[in-house]
């Protein structure tokens, strides 16, 4: 399935366009892949609102392709070094390399929050990009996904609202994933542990689950996990959503702990926030959940029908362990801007 052999007949013109897009927090984690971005298992996420990138691209024809980005009107070359690359990998397009790019972007959630932006911030270029390419109206979304992919496996699912799929529907794009209205409305406050930038980025993280001991039992969980949460969702059960979602987190850093070249990116507060929500959880029977990205920070899902005594607790207790809390939610999805 290339949904590119679509484009291979393209011709540059002056055009400039802008798109806002969201980041997404996983509820199913992609942890792996099988050649050149394709997932190993399938996943399922949850679209946010507040974290949010916003870009603009004009685009020029030009003899050589040239690349130049700007990120909060300061100019970035190992960002646009980044999108070269990216752009020259879409072999199945050979006119993009004669394109001059300029590319303004800029994030909404606060810089060296550890909030990955690269969700965001590829699906919003990889938009662009598909207005510049004239994709038809019924592939418009289909046809942004598969170019997030080829960019960063979890932008692919950033270009709808609400929840998206990936991997069970097609491996090549992401899919709007319909749950039950309970789940219309949930809450992530985010507690950022720590801003650091992290040790072993999530490609090279991937990168180890080739030759990962356990790789094959947890592609089998995953696969396992993303039925059961497809489940969950579908019939509004708010415990087994919890559960698989906390399941998600913790498989996903034991692989990080237990890969033949080990490694961590867990800090002390994220497991002393982590016992703290399970103690909530058993004295209050409030539906407080956790999950991580790869990343020390915790994103607390709950539903905004209990979010009184929830927050009050965030931030009372767990905000003890936090630099700050990000206040996010389930998100509608992309905008032009
Ligand atoms: C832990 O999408 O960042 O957040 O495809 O190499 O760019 P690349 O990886 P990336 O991996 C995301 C990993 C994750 C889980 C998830 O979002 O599903």
């Amino acid at each position: 399935m290339n949904l590119l052999q679509n484009f291979s007949a393209f011709r540059p013109h002056e055009f400039t366009t802008g798109w806002r897009s969201p980041s997404n927090i996983a509820f199913v984690k992609y942890w792996g892949k099988k050649g050149h971005q394709i997932p190993a298992n399938p996943s399922l996420s949850m679209t946010l609102k507040e974290c949010v990138t916003e870009t603009k691209v004009s685009f020029t024809p030009s003899d050589t392709m040239k690349v130049e980005l700007f990120l909060d009107g300061v100019k970035e070359d190992k960002f646009a070094a980044k999108i070269e690359k990216y752009l020259l990998t879409l072999t199945d397009i050979p006119e993009l390399k004669k394109v001059s790019y300029s590319i303004h972007t800029k994030n909404t959630f606060p810089h060296g929050t550890g909030i990955a932006s690269s969700a965001s911030g590829l699906s919003a270029f990889a938009l662009c990009l598909t207005e510049f390419l004239g994709a038809k109206e019924e592939d418009f979304y289909k046809t942004a996904s598969f170019l997030s992919r080829l960019a960063s496996g979890s932008a692919c699912r950033s270009v709808y609202g609400g929840f998206t799929s990936w991997g069970d529907e097609s491996d090549y794009y992401a899919s709007p994933f319909i749950v039950h209205p309970d789940f219309a409305h949930l809450k992530d406050s985010v507690l950022i542990v720590s801003s650091e930038e992290k040790s072993i980025s999530s490609t090279a993280g991937h990168g180890r689950m080739s030759v990962h001991p356990f790789a094959e039992a947890r592609f089998i969980q995953a696969k396992d996990n993303y039925q059961k949460m497809a489940s969950a969702l579908t019939t509004g059960d708010l415990e087994e959503m919890g559960r698989i979602l906390e399941s998600e987190a913790l498989s996903l850093h034991a692989m990080m702990m237990t890969s033949p070249e080990a490694y961590t990116l867990l800090r002390p507060n994220t497991i002393a926030a982590m016992e703290m929500i399970w103690a909530f959880r058993r004295e209050t029977k409030l539906p407080l959940y956790f999950t991580l990205d790869a990343g020390p920070n915790l994103h607390l899902i709950y539903p905004e029908s209990h979010q009184h005594k929830i927050k009050t607790f965030i931030s009372h207790e767990l905000s003890k362990f936090a630099q700050r809390v990000i206040e996010d939610e389930r998100g509608e999805g992309p905008a032009k801007c």
